[in-house]
């Protein structure tokens, strides 16, 4: 555990130190959840949108995509539930005065036991060597099913507490569990109230005529009320899709963990309509089909995990959670829902406009279910850069700390350096810029000796590092060396685009 906050706190300070993310209004000591992406973060996003555009919108010929307004009408979350819904559960405590999300203490309190589960099992993995049968062990130690009983009494309880909105027994549970604020150390807690987790500010000239808007919490409804527009202009069919990508905002009370929780941060979100009654063939699809987009990123299987949602929103009849091993734990990176015709029928209420469909294969009209995928963008960039950022231990003892970035994600394709800055080595290094600039993102470097450069571009999560030399100079051959193994190829100019294209190509 302490090795891995040491591993979170590196990946932080890693981060600004080499411009992927800053605190936001730094100079004004910064404002806790808000975080600017600097030169090379954008490059990393904008990668992580283009990849996930591709693969939802390009690669579908029924899926399509738009760019909704962040401000929308106001009734339109009254529609949705988020005005009487969207809300947390927070709970103070009177020594400290430290506010907490009630869930989270929850969540935390079960961290611990499963941690305990976790040590019990590398324990008797030591133990017990190569003969060790992991889940056979789960299965029967005491002190595991001791453990796991409790987690999922836990679990069970508190959905049942949040279901039936029964805050004073989720102030019960708190106690019972014995709790205390990691401040004060102290039991001595409040009630538990709702709080709602959308930004609202007012719109219009003048006071008398202004409106309550809201900063939309979801890019989801953008979708849902453009649902007609886009099926009647685009002559779509169903089953098909509807993605977008941009800002949310969501008032978090338990500010922490770097990007994974922001105030303000982007979604990518597709919303895929289908008739009544094969909603639950379409989830297994998106299922399967968004777990084959994460591992074509090249991390390990293992990094992620499906959890199956126990508590589920009244008007869903499937959830799921794909989580990822990020350094304090798995956490959700995307969900994927069945939400029924929730949605559409709400915005008919609330609008009085038909959001329906003319099956004309069934002669027919209805209001179609809807399958989204919703997977967020900073969490998605905290996934891969986490898993990506690697501290090695070289032959002669020196560290180099190396982003291991899926290559079609680096936010600088490759470096070209002159291994002097002179003979004309610089002169032909810029030819070589001029070819590779139109097709990919490539710096120029001829400061420093060649080593600390290539360290440089380690740090950023270059792939390639392109060398001109004297030999260079005689027969327009290069070295290119790989980031992940440090190994050197020579080849002619020519053939560096067709190489580091197939260098970069993600795993099909
Ligand atoms: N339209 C469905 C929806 O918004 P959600 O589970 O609330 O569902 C979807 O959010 C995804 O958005 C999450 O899986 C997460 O990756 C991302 N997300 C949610 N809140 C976030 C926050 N405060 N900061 C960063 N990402 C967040």
């Amino acid at each position: 555990m302490a090795q891995n906050e040491d591993l979170f706190k590196k990946i932080i300070s890693h981060s600004k130190e080499y411009g992927f993310i800053f605190p936001s209004s730094e100079i004004y000591d910064g404002m806790a959840a808000i975080y600017d992406y600097g030169q090379y973060g954008v490059e990393l996003k904008n990668n992580i949108k283009q990849y996930w555009w591709k693969s939802m919108v390009q690669m579908h010929e029924n899926i399509v995509g738009i760019d909704s307004a962040i401000f929308m009408h106001p009734t339109i979350w009254k529609a949705s539930g988020h005005v009487d819904a969207f809300n947390d559960p927070l709970i103070d405590n009177k020594d400290s005065k430290k506010r907490y999300r009630a869930d989270v203490l929850i969540e935390d309190h079960i961290a611990k036991l499963e941690d305990k589960i976790n040590k019990e099992v590398e324990k008797a993995e030591k133990r017990f060597g190569e003969s060790f049968d992991k889940e056979q062990f789960i299965k029967t130690n005491g002190r595991v099913l001791e453990n796991q009983a409790k987690i999922d009494d836990i679990t069970h309880r508190f959905s049942l507490l949040m279901n039936t909105n029964d805050l004073a027994g989720v102030k019960l549970l708190i106690e019972e569990l014995g709790i205390v604020c990691p401040i004060s150390g102290t039991r001595n807690w409040t009630d538990v109230r709702q709080f709602n987790l959308m930004f609202s500010t007012q719109m219009g000239s003048v006071s008398e005529d202004t409106n309550i808007v809201y900063l939309r919490p979801e890019t989801a409804q953008g979708i849902f009320v453009n649902f007609l527009n886009v099926q009647k202009t685009g002559r779509m069919k169903i089953p098909f899709g509807i993605a977008q990508i941009g800002k949310a905002f969501r008032n978090e009370i338990v500010a922490r963990q770097f990007i994974f929780r922001m105030r303000e941060f982007e979604q990518m979100e597709m919303q895929f309509f289908v008739r009544p009654g094969e909603e639950l063939k379409w989830f297994e699809y998106w299922k399967e089909t968004r777990k084959k987009w994460h591992l074509s990123l090249g991390i390990p299987q293992n990094k992620y995990r499906f959890h199956d949602h126990d508590k589920l929103a009244h008007y869903a009849n499937a959830a799921t959670d794909i989580e990822f091993e990020f350094p304090f734990g798995f956490k959700e990176l995307e969900g994927i829902h069945s939400r029924g015709d929730f949605d559409l029928k709400r915005h008919q209420e609330f609008s009085g406009k038909k959001l329906q469909y003319f099956d004309s294969e069934l002669n027919e009209n209805y209001v179609p279910y809807v399958v989204e995928t919703s997977i967020g963008l900073d969490r998605t960039f905290l996934a891969v850069l986490s898993h990506a950022y690697t501290e090695e231990t070289l032959e002669d003892g020196t560290i180099r700390t190396v982003l291991n970035l899926p290559k079609i994600l680096s936010p600088i394709k490759a470096a070209i350096l002159p291994l002097v800055k002179k003979d004309n080595m610089p002169e032909k290094a810029r030819e070589i810029m001029n070819i590779l600039q139109p097709n990919f993102m490539v710096q120029y470097d001829e400061k420093d000796a060649i080593g600390k450069r290539y360290r440089r571009q380690d740090a950023i999560g270059t792939p390639y590092c392109i060398t001109v030399d004297t030999q260079t100079l005689e027969d327009n051959t290069v070295t290119i060396r790989e980031r992940d193994t440090m190994h050197q190829d020579r080849i002619a100019i020519q053939e560096l685009e067709t190489y580091i294209r197939k260098g970069i190509k993600p795993l099909e």
